[in-house]
């Protein structure tokens, strides 16, 4: 009995150091970033690194070259494990042994995925029954079942509301008596191959994937506030080619789109309308609205012919505001269609490298005609200045997401029989020994 009881306290053990420390890798189109948490009590998190570089080999969410993208993976994790001085908490975290990163989970995002709204039902017995927990997942069981299709994986299946017979509106059914249990659901989904090419490469960087997370969700753990998913908010995540847009309302996701614009379209047009590279295109757009609008003013490129050309200040200003135009028109478009834009009271919060760039936020107030915020990081205690900034919207909500769903999660038996035999034996000698 007592050698069961230390078998049982020392697997916990195992468990919880194990299941501690949560990396997340969001792999962008312009950038990579991994970061590191820790659960504190009962329900906070502490980021204890974040680490970014230049993302290689991938476009429009596609690998292009899975050497470079494996080797930029592999110069991040270098980065990251060989940083000791910021990381002093995440060492002491990890009782002063180094840092490894040997699993992570990992978003995902891009054109290629899907969304949907729909509904399931569960027919329970011919007499109103308790619902209990087991009756929950037997529906989204059948629910998952019913929208499997070829090459498509469903990575998020979120229930938004419960109902039990004449009961609406259930944020959980559990208990509530009933002949017939139905939910309506929000599934994301996205291309198998992709998830799967994607997973590859990590693989090859010699990483381990435990979960996938949409990057547009993990976001919204990280830049928006419980009340205002409850009271309606939309979130614009602005990365470099796609912007995800999600609608939150009465604490539950209704809505979400992946508009194909990004930070990187306006470096395009920047560099096709004044000819230059695409490096001097990308510096010109991080300066363009401090630059003094005088005519005076000049400013000099060297365009890609070799040649040097000047232009004022103000024809950069309208190159870079008929694309922002663009961007904002179609958002608009689409936010209006789907009919949420009059319904998120609590407005607008954006989030991602484009919410950066100088005058968008009030740019894109003015427009939309709603209330927007620029996202502060939140839910979370760092003492690290860069978990501050919203560039990792997406990677700290993944840790803060994993941290949730890991402390949610059941506790199950997590060795293999061998180790656990392994286990015993090594119990049974240590006991063996304390005693003789
Ligand atoms: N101050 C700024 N002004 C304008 N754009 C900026 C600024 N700072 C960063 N950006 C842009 O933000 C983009 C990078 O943002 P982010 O890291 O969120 O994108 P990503 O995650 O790599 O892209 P995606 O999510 O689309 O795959 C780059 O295109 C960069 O030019
Ligand atoms: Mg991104």
């Amino acid at each position: 009995m007592i050698c069961v009881l230390k078998i049982l306290f020392l697997e916990g053990k195992i468990m919880n150091n194990g299941s501690s420390m949560v990396l997340s890798l969001d792999i962008g189109s312009d950038r990579t970033k991994l970061c590191a948490g820790v659960p504190v009590g009962n329900d906070r998190v502490e980021i204890c690194a974040a680490a970014m570089v230049k993302t290689k080999g991938i476009s429009k969410s596609v690998v292009t070259n899975s050497d470079e993208l494996t080797e930029c993976i592999e110069a991040l994790v270098k980065k990251l494990e060989g940083n000791k001085k910021k990381l002093k908490r995440f060492v002491y975290v990890a009782k002063n042994k180094n840092i490894k990163v040997n699993s992570i989970y990992l978003t995902i995002g891009g054109e290629h995925i899907l969304t949907v709204n729909s509904k399931s039902a569960l027919r329970l017995s011919e007499r109103p029954v308790l619902v209990s927990r087991h009756d929950v997942s037997r529906l989204m069981d059948t629910a998952k079942s019913l929208q499997r299709c070829v090459n498509r994986e469903i990575i998020h299946l979120l229930p938004q509301e419960f109902m039990v017979d004449g009961y609406k509106r259930l944020k959980d059914p559990e208990g509530v008596c009933g002949c017939m249990l139905t939910a309506k659901l929000h599934t994301i989904s996205c291309e198998a191959s992709f998830m799967q090419n994607l997973i590859n490469v990590v693989n090859n960087a010699g990483i381990s994937v435990e979960d996938v997370i949409y990057s547009g969700l993990a976001a919204s753990f990280s830049a928006l506030t419980k009340q205002q998913k409850h009271a309606g908010v939309i979130l614009l995540e602005f990365g470099a080619e796609t912007v995800d847009a999600l609608f939150f309302k009465e604490d539950s996701l209704q809505w979400t789109s992946v508009i194909p614009f990004g930070a990187k379209d306006i470096t395009l047009e920047i560099a096709e309308n004044l000819s230059v590279t695409f490096m001097q295109a990308e510096q010109l757009k991080m300066q363009y609205k401090s630059m003094p609008d005088d005519s005076m003013y000049k400013i000099i490129v060297k365009k890609k012919s070799a040649d040097y050309n000047t232009i004022i200040p103000q024809y950069l200003t309208a190159v870079v505001d008929k694309k922002l135009f663009e961007i904002m028109f179609f958002i608009k478009k689409e936010l209006e269609l789907s009919g949420i834009l009059s319904k998120a009271d609590a407005g607008i919060v954006i989030s991602g490298g484009m919410s950066f760039m100088d005058g968008f936020t009030a740019k894109l107030q003015e427009f939309m005609g709603v209330m927007v915020k620029f996202g502060i990081m939140r839910g979370f205690v760092s003492n690290l200045p860069a978990a501050g900034s919203n560039f990792y919207a997406a990677g700290i909500g993944a840790v803060m997401y994993a941290i949730d769903k890991n402390r949610n999660k059941p506790v199950k038996m997590s060795m293999r029989r061998r180790d656990i035999f392994r286990q015993i034996v090594g119990n049974v000698k240590d006991m063996y020994n304390d005693y003789f």
